[in-house]
């Protein structure tokens, strides 16, 4: 083990938002003894519109907080738009660091879809991140189609869907933009999974199913990333061998978002620091 880095310090995890908790909620069940602290960058979110110089930034910020308060001994940028715009340079200026990062997951949707027609729910930043176009044109072999839709403004509602009038956006812009996409099914021609390219949308799942219809299979990232990172802190020895399984909730701005979604989709009742 790293006598910098001791197995039970907490492992660092943020979004924008409250949309990376899907992605905590994987890593808990994969890694019950693993204390987390998560951070919410609330007074910057959304990321998905914003440039990359921007988010960056932004990404950098959270890191340095996280390391700086925490003393963390791994990052997971719980944001796929994060992820596509700066994992790349956070790694190369913290290369001590484990840092993970999440992607739609579009190689086992390739690899699974019978119809071979894939669609990919994500922001702007990252459907235009030369990182995801990459990774679409690595899977041009497969001969898959891939449908890509931009969901402006659903990872907003979604951050603020414990509202009622929030929770009606969700519905109509989830139906707004699959009825762009095609048709779903599992007849040829039809989408047969849908990709969840953006951490907020697993706590729009139950709405996106029923707009899809029960054959399609809807495809996100957590529990990969959990795996993952199980087997990188046992390879360096970091996982932590006594009972944590602490949480602590930050936020960079408003607090009432977050704790309203641990509540909801976590069951914890727990107070958000404001940092
Ligand atoms: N949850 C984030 C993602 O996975 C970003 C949402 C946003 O801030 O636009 O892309």
């Amino acid at each position: 083990m790293s006598a910098s880095l001791p197995a039970s310090r907490p492992i660092g995890v943020f979004d924008s938002g409250v949309g990376g908790l899907s992605i905590l909620k994987a890593l808990q069940q994969q890694l019950p003894d693993e204390n987390f602290v998560y951070l919410a960058d609330s007074t910057y979110a959304p990321y998905g519109e914003r440039d990359e110089a921007f988010v960056l930034e932004r990404a950098r910020e959270c890191l340095q907080l996280l390391n700086r308060q925490h003393a963390i001994k791994a990052l997971v940028i719980a944001c796929n738009t994060a992820t596509a715009l700066a994992i790349h340079v956070l790694r190369q200026e913290n290369p001590e660091l484990p840092i993970f990062g999440v992607e739609p997951a579009i190689k086992p949707a390739a690899a699974g879809s019978r119809t071979r027609k894939v669609g990919v729910l994500a922001t702007t930043a990252t459907l235009q991140s030369a990182k995801f176009q990459d990774l679409l044109h690595s899977l041009e072999t497969t001969g898959t189609e891939f449908v890509l839709q931009a969901c402006e403004g659903l990872a907003d509602a979604i951050e603020q869907q414990w509202q009622p009038a929030d929770q009606a956006t969700v519905h109509a812009l989830c139906s707004q933009y699959l009825a762009h996409m095609g048709s779903f099914g599992t007849e040829a021609g039809q989408i047969d999974t849908l990709v969840l390219g953006c951490t907020h949308y697993p706590f729009a799942a139950s709405e996106l199913q029923s707009l899809t219809g029960e054959s399609v299979r809807l495809l996100e990232p957590g529990a990969p990333v959990a795996r993952r990172m199980q087997q990188v802190l046992q390879d360096k020895g970091l996982s932590n061998g006594s009972a944590g399984g602490q949480l602590q909730l930050l936020a960079t701005g408003e607090t009432r978002n977050l704790e309203q979604a641990v509540l909801h989709w976590l069951s914890m009742r727990q107070q958000v620091l404001r940092v």
